[in-house]
Order: C-alpha cells, then structure tokens, then sequence
C-alpha cells in the first residue's frame, strides 16, 4: 500500500471517530487547510522527479477529494444531531399541569358591606361616602350633640385636634349628606365606611370597626317606612322569616329612637345561647330623623320627616357566619379568610 493510500485510511478512520463539530473543525485544520497535511503533500510534489508528479498529484488530489466528502458527511451527522439534542434539551413537556393562579376571596366585612349595598341599590338608594377623619362638627354638632352634651361620653373618641376627631360614627356622613342635599329632596342613601372609638380591642370589641348609615328624608316618611325597610335588609342578610321589633331608645339624632332587634336566626326565637336564651337578638340603632337635624341642615321638619339607622357591619358578618371573635376579622388570617365565600 501506497503512503498516500495508509495516510487516507488513517484519515478516514479518524474522520469516522470524530464526536462533535469542534473535532471536525480541528480535523479540517489539521488535514485540509493551507498549512495542513494535504497541501505539504502537494508541497512535496516538487521535489519528486518528473515521471512521478502526475499520479502522486493525481492520487493526493484523490486523497483531498475523498476526506473533504467524509469530513462534509460527518459534519452533517454530527450538525443533525446536535440539533436533535438541542431540540429534546428545549421540550416543553406539554403533560404537565398548567399553573392555576390561587385566587383570594372577599373579605367576610366585605361581603356584608356589598350585600347592605345590593339590597338598598335594589330600592333606589345611592352609596354615599365620607372622611374618615371628621370634624366634630358633623360628627357630633350637626348630630344634636352640641358640646358639652352628655350623650358625648356614649362614645369615647380619638381626637386629633379640639375640633378634628376620628370619626365616631357613620351618622357623619349622613350629616354631611343632610347639607349638601338639603335642596334635593327626597334623599335616599346608605353610607358605610370605617368608624373609631377609643376602647381596648377584646372578643367583642375593637377600636376600629365597619358602619352602614340608612338616611330617607321626604314627606310623609313614618315610624311605619322604617320597619318595613328594616324588615326587607333583614330578610336579605339574614334569609326571609326573621321578626324584628322596635325598643324604645335614645339617640340624640332621632325622636323617637329604637333599638331593633330580630328573632334570634340560630333557634327562631325558641331561645339558644347565642341569644342568650332571649329569643332576640339586638342588630342596630334607628329612629326618625330629629327635627333639630333637619332644622340645622335647612330642612323645615313640619314638611319633610326621615328615619335613620346605624348597623355594624361586623355584628351582622359575626351573627351571619358564626364567628365569635372581632378580632378573627382583622387579624387576616388567610387560612380564616378563605372559608368564606359570596354572601349568595
Ligand atoms: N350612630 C349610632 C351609633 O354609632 C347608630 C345609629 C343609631 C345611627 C340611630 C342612626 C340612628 O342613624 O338613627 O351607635
């Protein structure tokens, strides 16, 4: 066997070991470039004598020929597979579960505040708001509670100046509510929003909680309008059935003023321990607008008349779903939160 012929079944054997591309291209370097083997072969054409020159040109151009097309074919497998690898390194696994977003849940307050809404929205009631940091003007002055008032001490407030405060109560906004609308009668609205008292936070007490405010002023409005109104948000929260009753009261805003209560929802007014055996359970504060109210926001009482109410949004979201401690409701607790789904 020639040289040439052991030189290129040398060659091919290692073109056919060659494992990646990178191998290849150092092949090409050592075997087929400028300053590789093959062409210090054809260097060495030179100094053969004459008679030899044309068949070991003719073999070393065999030789060139035959390693470019291994070397190409090898290029190809070896590209091909890379390509497959980088194709099966890069699946998406398409089997896998998709991601489900863990979706949160309304806030049990929340939920109570959007159901006293629906049902009010359903009798034409409009949503009104206002400043949680209040005058005590509105809060207490324009509420007949004039300074000085021992009704004052029924709640014990955060002041932040002499006349600025947190406000006390929604009855607030329904004083603002009674200015600005005083010449746009009838008003119908119901306001909810934060309300503070300077107490220590226990089960059943916290120094931040929710209110909604009712507030209907046009002629002809009695005693007799707000118990039926009161008995239809009732059936809405609390299901159809529940009797409410009327207790005489005070509020220095309303004359009269009653405290409703509603046929326990637990026993139906049989008596259980979470109506303390009474059958009743006490729900909110109302009464008819007082006519000094009226009078203060421009309103001539011998015309118009309105009644008022105050609810407690956590009393109901506690009675509603059984939760026995204020304090589940701000703590945020997620594991507490999710129990509770639509009030519907
Ligand atoms: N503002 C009262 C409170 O916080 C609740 C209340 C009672 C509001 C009677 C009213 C009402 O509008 O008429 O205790």
């Amino acid at each position: 066997m020639s040289d040439i012929q052991r030189l290129k079944e040398e060659a091919l054997g290692k073109i056919e070991a060659l494992s990646d591309l990178k191998a290849v291209e150092d092949f090409r370097i050592a075997y087929l470039s400028k300053k590789g083997i093959v062409a210090s072969l054809m260097e060495k054409m030179r100094e053969l004598p004459k008679e030899e020159k044309a068949s070991f040109g003719k073999d070393v151009n065999i030789l060139k020929q035959a390693l470019t097309e291994c070397l190409e074919e090898k290029k190809a497998i070896l590209e091909k597979e890379e390509e497959r690898r980088k194709l099966e390194s890069e699946k998406i696994d398409i089997t896998l579960d998709a991601y489900t977003p863990k979706l949160g849940t309304l806030h049990p307050l929340t939920l109570v505040q959007e159901a006293i809404e629906d049902c009010f929205i359903g009798l034409g009631y409009k949503i009104a708001e206002g400043p949680e940091v209040e005058l005590d003007y509105y809060n207490f002055e324009r509420a007949n509670i004039p300074e000085g008032h021992p009704a004052r001490d029924m709640q014990d407030s955060l002041y932040i100046d002499e006349k600025t405060l947190l406000r006390t109560h929604t009855t607030a906004i329904q004083m603002r509510v009674l200015e600005k609308e005083a010449h746009d009668l009838p008003i119908k609205l119901i306001c909810p929003g934060k309300v503070y008292r300077r107490d220590n936070d226990d089960a059943t007490h916290s120094h931040q909680f929710m209110q909604a405010e009712g507030l209907v002023v046009a002629e002809g409005i009695t005693l007799g309008d707000l118990k039926g109104t009161l008995q239809f948000m009732i059936d809405s929260l609390f299901g159809e059935g529940h009797t409410i009753r009327f207790r005489p009261s005070y509020f220095p805003f309303t004359e009269p003023s009653v405290e409703v209560d509603m046929s326990c929802h637990v026993c139906h007014g049989k008596g259980c321990p979470v109506c303390k055996g009474t059958g009743w359970i006490e729900i909110l504060g109302s009464g008819m607008v007082h006519p000094n109210v009226l009078k203060m926001a421009g309103i001539d009482p011998t015309r118009y008349t309105g009644f008022a109410f105050g609810i407690g949004l956590e009393r109901v979201a506690m009675l509603k779903y059984g939760i026995d401690d204020i304090r589940d409701l701000y703590s945020n607790d997620v594991r507490f939160l999710e129990a509770f789904k639509r009030l519907d």
